[in-house]
C-alpha cells in the first residue's frame, strides 16, 4: 500500500526543489509562463499529429500529459476551472450564458477580482492576455467592469467572438475595434507576439496567454443561429484533403451506447458523415495558424535569450466529438472525446520528448503555475494539486481520479446538428440558442491506474453508466445496462463484481460532487478517515462490501440547467468507522431491505 500524503509531500518538495534549482541556474528571476489555450481542440481525432511545429517545439522539447482532463466540457465553465483551480461546483460558473455562466456570472461570483492573473501580479508578475477570455464577454459589458488581472490585454468580444473574419476586440479596456477581413487566430497571435516583446522589455517575470478561437466552430447569428465549420486562412486551404476522422469503433456505431438523450440518437447518414469529415479538416486547417504562432513565439523567446527561463503550456478548454456515438459536432459530454484533452508543458526541469501517464486535470493548472512562481497556493485555496513535472515526480504520482461534472444542455453543432430531428428541444430560455438537447446534467468520475481505466456517471434522470476503457475504449458497452452486464470484469487483474465496483465509484462520485480543497485531492479519506483506503483498489476489499452497499447513492430529483443542490440528492457519505460490518445491514434511503445485524445501534446514528 502506498501513502498518498507522503507521496504528495515528496512531490511538493521535489517540485519546489526542481523549479528552484532550475530557475537559479537559468536566471535569478522567477520563470516566465507562456500559456497557449485553444478552443475545443480534440485529442481523439489526431489534431496534435497534424501540428508539425508544435511537435517540433513542444512535444519533442517537453512533456505530453497523456492522461489530462478537463472537468467540465464547456468553454466558460472549463476556463473558470482552469484559471481558479476550483471545481465547477465551487465556482458555480456552469454555463456559457446567463443565468448560470458567462462573464456576468464570473463577475457576480467575485472571480474577476480573485483568480490566477491577480495572484501572479501579487507574486511580482506582469500579466498579458490576447484572445478569448470568457463567453458572454461582449461589446456591451466589456467595461462593466473591465476584466481584471492583466497589465496588457486584447480580448475578442461577443457577439463577434466566433466570426473568424470579424474579430472585434477591446485593447486595454479601449472601445471595441473590428478587424473585419483579417483571420482572427492570426490577429490574436500577432497581438500575443506584441505582448511578448512588451513583457520582455521589463525586468519582471511575466505570464502571457494566447487564447485563439481556433478550432471552435464559426457561429452565424442571423437569420438563425448556425454553428458551422470553422474558417481557415487561405494559405492553409490546400491541406488535409485526404484526411478523414478515424473510424474508431465508436464512430457512428451500428449499436449505440450511452444513456439519456444519447442513446436515442439515430445513425448519421452519408451526407452528414461527408460534412463531418470536412468539418474536422477545417478544424485542422484552423489550427495551422496556431501551429505557426507556436514557432513564432519560441523564436522570439530564443532570440531574446528567455527560452530557458520560460515554461510553455499548451492546452485547450475542452475536447470535441464529431460523429462518435452518432453525435453531430459538439462537446458537453463526459465521453473521452470531450473530456480527455491535450496538455503539453515545456520548460526548465521538464523532461523533453516524454509522455506522462500521470492523471491530471485542469483543476491542477493554477496551483502548478503558482508553485512555479514560487508562491504555492495554500492547501485549501485549490481543489487540485501541482502537476508532476519531472519523470521522478510523474512516477511518484498516485493520483487516479478526475472529477467530471456538467449542468445544462448539449448543443449539436454543424448545419445538420442545428436542424436535425434527434431529441431537439427548445429550452425556451433567454439567450440560449434554441437548438439544444436537455437532460444533459450529470456527475461522473474517471479513474485510471495500473491495470484499470474506468468511467462512471450518474445522470439527472438517475440513469447510470460504467465503462471499462481497458476493454472498451470507445465507451460503447455500459456495464450497468442489462444487455452488457459481464461477470468476468477484472480490475488490475483481480475479478470484480460489476455492482460492487459501481458502489465504490458511486461513493467516490458522492464525495467529489461536493468536495472542496483537500477532499477533492484525497476523496477516499472522506470515506475511510483512518487512512487505510487510499485508492480504488484498496476500497475493493470485500470486507467493505456492506459498507459500500449501504452508502446513500448519487441521484437527482430533476434535471436542472444549473447548480441547484436541492435537486441533486444526498451530498454526504457515511465514513467507515473501522468496525467489521460484514454481518450488518441497513435500510438506507428506502433502497435496500436487508436484515439488521448486531451493529444496528451503531448504524442508527447515521440515519
Ligand atoms: C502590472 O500590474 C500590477 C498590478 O496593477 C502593477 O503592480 C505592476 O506595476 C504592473 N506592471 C507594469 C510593468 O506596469
Ligand atoms: C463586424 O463587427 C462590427 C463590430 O465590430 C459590426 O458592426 C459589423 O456589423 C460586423 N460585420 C459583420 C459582417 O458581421
Ligand atoms: C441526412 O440527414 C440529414 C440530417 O438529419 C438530413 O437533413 C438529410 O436530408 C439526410 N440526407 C439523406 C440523403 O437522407
Ligand atoms: C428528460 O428525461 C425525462 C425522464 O426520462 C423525460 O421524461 C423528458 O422527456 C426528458 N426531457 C428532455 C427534454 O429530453
Ligand atoms: C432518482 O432517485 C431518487 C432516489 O431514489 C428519487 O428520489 C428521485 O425521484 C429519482 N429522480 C428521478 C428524476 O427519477
Ligand atoms: C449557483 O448559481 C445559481 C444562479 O445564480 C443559483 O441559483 C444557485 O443557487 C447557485 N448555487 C449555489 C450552490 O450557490
Amino acid at each position: 500500500m502506498w501513502f498518498r500524503l507522503a507521496a504528495l509531500a515528496a512531490l511538493f518538495l521535489a517540485t519546489s526543489q526542481a523549479s528552484a534549482s532550475a530557475s537559479a541556474s537559468a536566471s535569478k528571476k522567477q520563470p516566465n509562463i507562456l500559456f497557449i489555450l485553444t478552443d475545443d481542440q480534440d485529442w481523439h481525432m489526431e489534431s496534435l499529429q497534424h501540428m508539425p511545429l508544435l511537435q517540433k517545439h513542444l512535444l519533442h522539447e517537453g512533456t505530453l500529459y497523456a492522461n489530462h482532463y478537463c472537468t467540465v466540457a464547456l468553454c466558460c465553465p472549463s476556463r473558470v476551472n482552469l484559471w481558479t483551480g476550483k471545481a465547477a461546483h465551487n465556482t458555480n460558473v456552469t454555463d456559457v450564458w446567463a443565468p448560470y455562466g458567462g462573464y456576468p456570472k464570473v463577475v457576480r461570483e467575485g472571480i474577476n477580482d480573485d483568480y490566477l492573473p491577480h495572484w501572479l501580479q501579487a507574486a511580482g508578475y506582469n500579466t498579458y492576455y490576447s484572445g478569448k477570455l470568457w463567453n458572454h464577454h461582449s461589446v456591451e459589458n466589456y467595461n462593466q467592469p473591465y476584466a481584471g488581472g492583466f497589465n496588457g490585454s486584447d480580448f475578442v468580444l461577443d457577439p463577434y467572438t466566433y466570426q473568424y473574419r470579424n474579430a472585434t476586440m477591446s485593447r486595454n479596456g479601449g472601445r471595441p475595434v473590428s478587424y473585419a477581413g483579417q483571420y482572427s487566430p492570426d490577429v490574436t497571435a500577432a497581438k500575443a507576439h506584441g505582448f511578448l516583446r512588451e513583457a520582455m522589455a521589463h525586468d519582471d517575470p511575466w505570464f502571457l496567454v494566447h487564447a485563439p478561437i481556433a478550432p471552435h466552430s464559426s457561429v452565424r447569428l442571423v437569420p438563425d443561429v448556425v454553428m458551422d465549420k470553422p474558417e481557415y486562412a487561405d494559405r492553409h486551404a490546400h491541406l488535409f484533403h485526404d484526411y478523414i476522422i478515424p473510424r474508431d469503433d465508436n464512430f457512428n456505431p451500428e449499436t449505440q451506447g450511452g444513456v439519456s438523450w444519447v442513446k436515442d440518437l439515430p445513425r448519421l447518414n452519408d451526407t452528414v458523415i461527408r460534412y463531418n469529415d470536412e468539418f474536422q479538416r477545417s478544424r485542422l486547417r484552423a489550427l495551422q495558424s496556431v501551429d505557426e504562432s507556436v514557432e513564432h513565439m519560441v523564436r522570439i523567446l530564443d532570440e531574446a535569450g528567455e527560452l530557458e527561463n520560460t515554461y510553455i503550456f499548451y492546452t485547450t478548454d475542452n475536447g470535441y466529438h464529431i460523429s462518435q456515438h452518432r453525435m453531430h459536432p459538439g462537446k458537453e459530454c463526459g465521453f473521452e472525446t470531450d473530456v480527455h484533452i491535450p496538455l503539453i508543458v515545456r520548460g526548465p526541469g521538464v523532461s523533453a520528448g516524454h509522455v506522462s501517464k500521470a492523471v491530471t486535470a485542469h483543476t491542477d493548472i493554477a496551483s502548478t503555475i503558482m508553485t512555479l512562481a514560487g508562491h504555492a497556493l495554500p492547501e485549501d485555496a485549490s481543489d487540485g494539486y501541482p502537476l508532476p513535472l519531472t519523470v521522478e515526480e510523474m512516477q511518484a504520482s498516485k493520483q487516479e481520479h478526475v472529477t467530471i461534472e456538467y449542468w445544462g444542455l448539449a448543443i449539436p453543432e454543424g448545419i445538420y446538428g442545428a436542424y436535425g430531428d434527434a431529441g431537439m428541444i427548445d429550452p425556451g430560455y433567454g439567450s440560449q440558442p434554441s437548438i439544444a438537447v436537455g437532460n444533459n446534467t450529470y456527475k461522473a468520475v474517471r479513474v485510471i491506474g495500473e491495470g484499470y481505466s474506468l468511467y462512471y456517471a450518474v445522470w439527472c434522470t438517475n440513469e447510470t453508466e460504467l465503462y471499462n476503457l481497458k476493454t472498451d475504449p470507445g465507451e460503447l458497452r455500459n456495464l450497468l445496462a442489462p444487455e452488457h452486464y459481464v461477470n468476468d470484469l477484472h480490475v488490475a487483474g483481480r475479478p470484480v463484481d460489476v455492482d460492487q465496483l459501481a458502489r465504490r465509484l458511486d461513493a467516490l462520485t458522492m464525495v467529489l460532487k461536493s468536495c472542496r480543497g483537500r477532499s477533492c485531492v484525497e476523496p477516499w479519506s472522506a470515506l475511510h478517515p483512518s487512512g487505510d483506503v487510499q485508492g480504488l483498489l484498496d476500497s475493493l476489499d470485500e470486507r467493505f462490501d456492506d459498507f459500500y452497499q449501504n452508502q446513500p447513492r448519487v441521484s437527482f430529483t430533476d434535471c436542472k440547467l444549473g447548480y441547484l443542490p436541492e435537486y441533486e440528492g444526498p451530498m454526504d457519505v457515511r465514513p467507515f468507522d473501522g468496525m467489521d460490518h460484514a454481518a450488518s445491514g441497513a435500510d438506507w434511503g428506502g433502497r435496500e431491505q436487508v436484515t439488521l445485524g448486531r451493529n444496528r445501534g451503531h448504524w442508527s446514528i447515521w440515519t
